[in-house]
């Protein structure tokens, strides 16, 4: 089986993106699966701090193990936005396959600092994982909110990103170029998109030669996302579209079926709902080319 190293190289080699979604319940986990195996793409399921209390570290890592023998397909998993070291040391040893060491809210030399033993620690623990750094300010929360925040002070600069790489020595780097967590209503009724700054993510992939991961991917402009996979990005996370689907398919799957009391016969509505959202953003990413025609 690849690994997760082998199959980010792979996609910038082709010049495409690895879909990242965010998931809390196996509703979205199948969700994933499935529309990734449709479209024989290798795939990344991440679960945050929140999202890993509710499922239980142990238990996302089992599933989703679990999925990847039966199927002998590349679904790989990430420990999303981690502040502490404690829990990306729960996740390195429940065997999740990259840990997003998240402490860019913290002064940068701190971050570095902090980030820099979290490496350390994981890779001692186990050499094959993969550990990100996020520096800038991409906003908190994939939830629905009322006013866009002012980002553009938390644009990551070139030449922190630079020194941030060399001195912690991720694997991955989120950047902030214009990105951000969760959508506007705007968004949501599909008036407004996010957009990105293409230039910066060049110019930060140039100097930095990092493989690096857009956050914040919801609700951004389809040409954008293609336009910032050519500059350098590699994975792409979204997660509120995820949420948004869910939500929907699950409202739409109660209101048809007011009688129904099985469980089984009620979510696959709502797994199909998600399943289209994710399916649509494996397109964008892979560029519409699905090449990946050596997958089961
Ligand atoms: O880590 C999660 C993501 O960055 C998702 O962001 O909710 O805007 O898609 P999103
Ligand atoms: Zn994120």
């Amino acid at each position: 089986m690849q690994t997760l190293r082998t199959t980010l190289q792979q996609a910038e080699a082709r010049g495409v993106a690895v879909g990242h979604f965010n998931i809390s319940d196996l509703i979205a986990l199948k969700a994933v699966l499935e529309a990734a195996r449709d479209l024989k793409v290798p795939v990344i399921v991440g679960l945050s701090e929140g999202e890993r209390a509710f499922v239980g570290t142990h238990q996302a890592a089992a599933l989703v193990k679990g999925l990847r023998e039966e199927h002998d397909f590349p679904i790989f998993l990430n420990a999303d936005h981690t502040h502490s070291l404690t829990s990306a040391v729960e996740a390195a040893k429940a065997g999740f396959d990259w840990v997003v060491f998240d402490a860019s809210t913290l002064p940068f030399e701190e971050n570095i600092r902090q980030t820099k033993a979290a490496v350390e620690t994981l890779k001692a623990l186990r050499p094959g994982i993969l550990v990100e750094g996020e520096i800038g300010d991409i906003g908190s929360g994939s939830e629905i909110h009322d006013a866009a925040p002012d980002l553009r002070k938390g644009l990551t600069d070139p030449a922190d990103a630079r020194r941030f790489v060399k001195e912690t020595r991720v694997d991955t780097l989120a950047p902030a170029v214009g990105n951000m967590h969760g959508m506007l209503k705007s968004m949501v009724e599909g008036n407004t998109r996010k957009h990105l700054d293409i230039e910066r993510i060049r110019t930060i992939k140039s100097s930095s030669r990092i493989f690096m991961t857009l956050h914040g991917g919801s609700g951004t402009d389809d040409n954008d996302i293609r336009e910032a996979i050519a500059a350098g990005i590699t994975v792409v996370h979204i997660s509120t579209e995820v949420r948004l689907a869910w939500r929907r398919g699950l409202d739409s799957a109660l209101l048809k079926q007011p009688s129904e009391i099985v469980p089984y016969k009620i979510l696959p509505q709502a797994v199909e709902t998600v399943k289209e959202v994710v399916a649509a953003k494996l397109a964008l990413f892979d560029s519409g080319r699905l090449a990946h025609t050596a997958l089961p």
